[in-house]
């Protein structure tokens, strides 16, 4: 069975935080169908506030510090992608942009991925579809149809056979069926150049 790594990125700010436990539960629930399916997966957990000061050196000089490095080449190779952001002023986290701003254009093309947030209020839900969605179309990737929002009421009101859970499960489906799908990556050869001599001799 070739196994699968799933990037699970939590920008969440609190310890512990809400939106590391929704992007651990959707990495679950992904795993879960995958295994139904004879694939296995492998979830590769992303704190981003443990990136935070690496990111921002990143953006400023525009290499990423060494520490970053491995975290861009496990998103860049998984086959799918959890990405999972706090409301932040009805919209995305500055810190969660900000990953997505310094990774290459080309990282998520064709990727498969999932997406969710958390917030104080159900009334921003919608920051998934008028932000987060459109960010990732930009990008070229493929986000699945069922996004998940978790508002303070849903986990006081969380069961397993509740509403948060059911949908947690069907985009855990969705994202499995799209990873499922696709042949498994070639391992990363790690003596390959990422750049051309002609670049390299330009300076590039
Ligand atoms: C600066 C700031 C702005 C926020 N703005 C919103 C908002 O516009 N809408 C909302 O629903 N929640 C907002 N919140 C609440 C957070 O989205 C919510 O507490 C989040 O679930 C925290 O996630 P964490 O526990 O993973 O850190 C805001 C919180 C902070 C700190």
């Amino acid at each position: 069975m070739s196994e699968r790594t799933i990037a699970v990125i939590s920008a969440g700010i609190g310890q512990p935080s809400s939106t590391r436990l929704l992007a651990d539960q959707l990495a679950a629930a992904t795993r879960a169908d995958l295994e139904h399916r004879g694939v296995a997966a492998r979830p590769h957990p992303v704190d981003l506030r443990d990136h935070a000061h690496d990111l921002v050196n990143n953006l400023l000089t525009g290499f990423p510090p060494a520490a970053l490095q491995p975290t861009a080449d496990a998103v860049r190779g998984a086959a799918g992608l959890i990405a999972v952001t706090p409301v932040f002023n009805a919209s995305y986290s500055g810190l969660f942009k900000l990953f997505f701003d310094v990774l290459d254009d080309a990282a998520l093309v064709d990727k498969p991925v999932l997406i969710a947030a958390t917030g104080g209020t159900a009334r921003h839900s919608l920051a998934l579809e008028h932000a987060l969605r459109p960010l990732f179309a930009h990008l070229r990737a493929v986000v699945v149809p069922t996004s998940v929002f978790a508002a303070p009421e849903d986990w006081a009101g969380a069961t397993a056979t509740g509403p948060l859970n059911a949908r947690i499960g069907r985009a855990g489906r969705e994202l499995a069926d799209q990873i499922a799908r696709r042949e498994p990556a070639a391992p990363a050869d790690p003596f390959a150049l990422t750049t051309s001599f002609e670049e390299l001799l330009a300076g590039e």
